[in-house]
């Protein structure tokens, strides 16, 4: 990745593997752009390893605002020319559970940054049925999963996850304390989430630890606190739900400066 200068991962140092030994290679960006940048290198990279492989490349997107800077970036000609649109199946690691327009719409946010610009298959594309209710759309959108997949008696495999980290520790619609966190059989689940007072339709740990690569994208200083508490901290899942990924495949940290802040420089090194 470009400039991404490598803190050692995490089980190479004596502070983490004591105190949280949690896996992953954090990278540490110059700033939100350079992040925004990487990651889109990331996309089109895995793509095109995925395609060659398996003929497909299938994606989970992230929602929040963290992701639309890479959204907009892929929608441009120096990425989306780089993409085989018609070979890719997009889908979301989670949703707010709200009309398919409203501005708090994880797919609404990707439609207007990247969807609408690139020429992706309508038929590529299963955003979460939100027009139903909470429990059914969990329950058709694993369903959907698994038909596109095609595999229907293990978890089926992303090429490449996205995830971001709320404040709280939460990732994708795994918060504090949630139930969700513990669902060991289902791929999705709905869950009211007090703190919110919303539903969110999430999928499960089982489904995202499935990642060949599962890529968490930081930016801000407002995260400093809660990245250095999931890395460093003591393993507290229940309290950090970020910390209950550690997938099968790579699992990287993709965070700028700002969000690296109470990483000591100690630990960052110089990317080879
Ligand atoms: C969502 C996300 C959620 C998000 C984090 C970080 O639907 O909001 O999936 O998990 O990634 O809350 O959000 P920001 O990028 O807005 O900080």
């Amino acid at each position: 990745m470009t400039n991404g200068k490598k803190i050692i991962r995490a089980d190479e140092t004596g502070q983490n593997s004591r105190a949280n030994p949690y896996p992953g290679d954090v990278r540490v960006y110059g700033d939100a752009g350079q992040l925004a940048r990487a990651a889109a290198e990331l996309f089109v990279n895995t793509a095109a390893d995925s395609i060659e492989a398996r003929g497909r490349f299938w994606v989970a997107l992230s929602g929040g605002t963290t992701p639309r800077r890479l959204y907009k970036l892929l929608a441009t000609s120096a990425f989306s020319s780089r993409v085989d649109w018609g070979r890719i199946c997009i889908f979301w690691g989670d949703e707010r559970y709200v009309a398919v327009d409203d501005p708090d719409s994880n797919y609404r946010m990707t439609d207007e940054a990247l969807l609408q610009h690139v020429p992706i298959p309508f038929m590529n594309v299963y955003r979460v049925p939100t027009e139903i209710d909470p429990a059914q759309a969990a329950a058709a959108y694993e369903h959907e999963i698994r038909h596109c997949f095609r595999v229907f008696d293990s978890v089926p495999q992303f090429d490449l996850i996205y995830l971001g980290l709320g404040t709280n520790g939460h990732t994708a619609s795994l918060f504090p304390r949630s139930p969700a966190m513990k669902e060991t059989s289902r791929l999705v689940l709905a869950d009211f989430v007090a703190e919110v007072s919303s539903w969110w339709i999430t999928m499960s740990t089982s489904l995202l630890n499935r990642g060949r690569t599962v890529a968490f994208l930081i930016t801000g200083q407002e995260k400093a606190d809660v990245l250095r508490e999931v890395l460093l901290g003591p393993r507290d899942p229940a309290r950090l739900p970020a910390q209950l990924i550690a997938p099968e495949g790579a699992l990287l940290w993709m965070v700028d400066e700002a969000a690296a802040g109470m990483l000591s420089r100690s630990e960052e090194r110089r990317s080879a």
